[in-house]
């Protein structure tokens, strides 16, 4: 199409769209709304949509090139030798359109039709995640439910539903304890890792290796003093924690002493006054193991190392965002180095990787934060990808529970994301992403509607508009996507209760207690 057909096809499509039946919008013209809506359309040979886009066979075309790779889709029925679990915490589906935009528009391309890591997947699901006793969920009953199999109370990690929040005599009893599928793996020979944004000690995480009524558990200051281990503790020394190949993350003042600083200034948090970083080198002394807190040391990791632990902050890793000089190691790399110990295995290796800031930052209302953790999950998925085999390894990827976040308006193709335009009948423009509560409410302004606008939008820390106010957002009830590749994986369509996500990987790995492929 040449530039003056173009010019003429987008006026047309200009016109249809304001074209509307005009309507009184609170004493505005309805037509005059959407052209305020549409400042971009004109431009839009610099959104970087394709042209063709705007005619017929683009699209014809497409579909049928989609239908000619989906027709003759096989199941993959090999046993998967490797699991690796993608868990991005707070991943709404919005998220990921929101977060795939972004990576487009940041590479100056087309933003919605762009893909991330995990939308090349051949199979995709949906995971309802309600617990036992929750509606909308937290990250550790979900985690018993992605990680052991049962939906169990809020708060809880690795127990059954017998188990109220916090009653740490219950969660002692055996008859209440759930395995994980870490520990199944590990009972069938296999190499098994954890990797995260957040601290090791964190829930999600901890799904694979702790029993706890109370996520918060994480170190001795924090149980009170009650019967029940903290989660650091059952990480060194939990029978499923004390054999991991791999733990790589933040949190490492919930394994040293207090009154202890290490060579970055970090000072511990544990009044049992042990230091767990030198217990676990020393109950590993006999095999090849690295303890490395910095990037640099894992970058130049030994190809002998066997055993793995890498705490490269007090707590959580920073954002990406905050990372300027790149001095801790990105999720890919922590990935990269996960698999590169575990695939030295023979019998296999389950892995569990997650991207959990995305979550975090959305509870500080920080979409740019949030997008961009997103962004580098997808990049570790992908590194992921490019080091295995779909023959052999079995990927899904899923969510927690999806989060607060809205991208709602009539934005026009090619929106900035994180921008702000869309007109209000109030007059008030407001940005396509938005949260239905948290710490970015903001008051009304002289009998008016915060002005958002007036914000830089460039500031990785602006918090963007929420409707109720709340010190953080909460948590959203929806079903989140689980995207699946390798093994098995057509298992995973259609509408999933969260608990059957690892009794599935289990059955294509051949491990934990059910019936698995290898008794077919
Ligand atoms: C990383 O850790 C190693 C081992 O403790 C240390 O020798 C090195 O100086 C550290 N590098 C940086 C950049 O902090
Ligand atoms: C909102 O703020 C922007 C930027 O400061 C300003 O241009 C606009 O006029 C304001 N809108 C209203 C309704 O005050
Ligand atoms: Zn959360």
């Amino acid at each position: 199409m040449s530039a003056a057909k173009l010019v003429l096809f987008l006026t047309a499509i200009t016109c249809s769209v304001i074209a509307m039946p005009e309507r009184k919008v609170s004493g505005q013209n309805f037509a005059q709304v959407e052209r305020a809506m549409h400042p971009n359309v004109q431009k839009a040979g610099a959104l970087n949509v394709n042209p063709d886009e705007f005619g017929t066979s683009y699209w014809k075309n497409q579909a049928q090139e989609t239908i000619l790779n989906k027709k003759d889709m096989t199941f993959n029925k090999n046993v998967a030798k490797n699991v690796i679990m993608f868990l991005g915490d707070g991943m709404s589906v919005a998220t990921i359109k929101s977060a795939r935009v972004l990576a487009g528009q940041l590479n100056g391309e087309d933003g919605e039709g762009n893909r991330l890591a995990m939308e090349y997947f051949p199979y995709t699901g949906f995971s309802k995640t309600y617990c036992a006793d929750a509606q909308v969920p937290d990250s550790a009953c979900t985690a018993t439910a992605y990680l052991r199999g049962i939906k169990a109370n809020y708060a809880t990690i690795g127990v059954n539903g017998q188990v109220a929040r916090g009653d740490c005599a219950a969660s002692l009893l055996e008859e209440n304890r759930v395995d994980s599928i870490a520990t199944w793996s590990q009972a069938a020979g296999k190499r098994t890792g954890i990797v995260t944004t957040t601290t090791v000690t964190h829930a999600s995480p901890a799904g694979n290796y702790a029993y706890t009524s109370e996520r918060h558990w994480e170190s001795d200051d924090v149980t009170f003093g009650n019967d029940c281990d903290d989660i650091a503790y059952q990480l060194i020394y939990g029978k499923t924690g004390q054999s991991f190949n791999v733990a790589l993350g933040g949190g490492r003042s919930n394994f040293l002493p207090t009154g202890y600083t290490d060579e970055e200034g970090v000072v511990g948090n544990r009044l049992d006054e042990r230091n767990l970083v030198e217990e676990w080198l020393a109950s590993k002394s006999s095999a090849n193991a690295a303890y490395v807190w910095n990037r640099t040391s894992l970058l130049e990791l030994d190809e002998e190392v066997d055993y793995l632990f890498g705490l490269f902050e007090d707590e959580h890793m920073k954002y990406y965002l905050d990372d300027v000089n790149h001095e801790e190691p990105t999720l890919e790399e922590m990935t990269e180095a996960a698999i590169k110990v575990l695939s030295k295995s023979e019998n296999g290796y389950f892995l569990f990787v997650e991207g959990g800031r995305i979550d975090q930052a959305h509870h500080s209302n920080l979409p740019r934060k949030a997008l961009m953790e997103a962004v580098e999950f997808s990049k570790a998925i992908q590194k992921a990808k490019d080091l295995t085999n779909e023959e052999e390894t079995l990927i899904v990827v899923t969510s927690d529970h999806a989060h607060s976040l809205t991208m709602s308006g009539s934005a026009d193709r090619g929106f900035d994301i994180l921008g702000i335009g869309i007109a209000a009948e109030d007059e008030i423009n407001y940005p396509i992403l938005n949260y239905i509560n948290g710490p970015g409410y903001r008051a009304e302004e002289d009998g008016h509607r915060y002005n958002f606008s007036q914000n830089d939008l460039s500031d990785k820390d602006l918090q963007y508009p929420s409707l109720v106010p709340l010190s953080s957002a909460t948590h959203s009830g929806e079903d989140v996507g689980i995207f699946a590749s390798g093994p098995w994986s057509h298992l995973f369509v259609g509408f999933n209760e969260q608990n059957v996500i690892p009794h599935i990987m289990a059955f294509a790995s051949c491990v934990g207690e059910g019936y698995t492929a290898c008794d077919e």
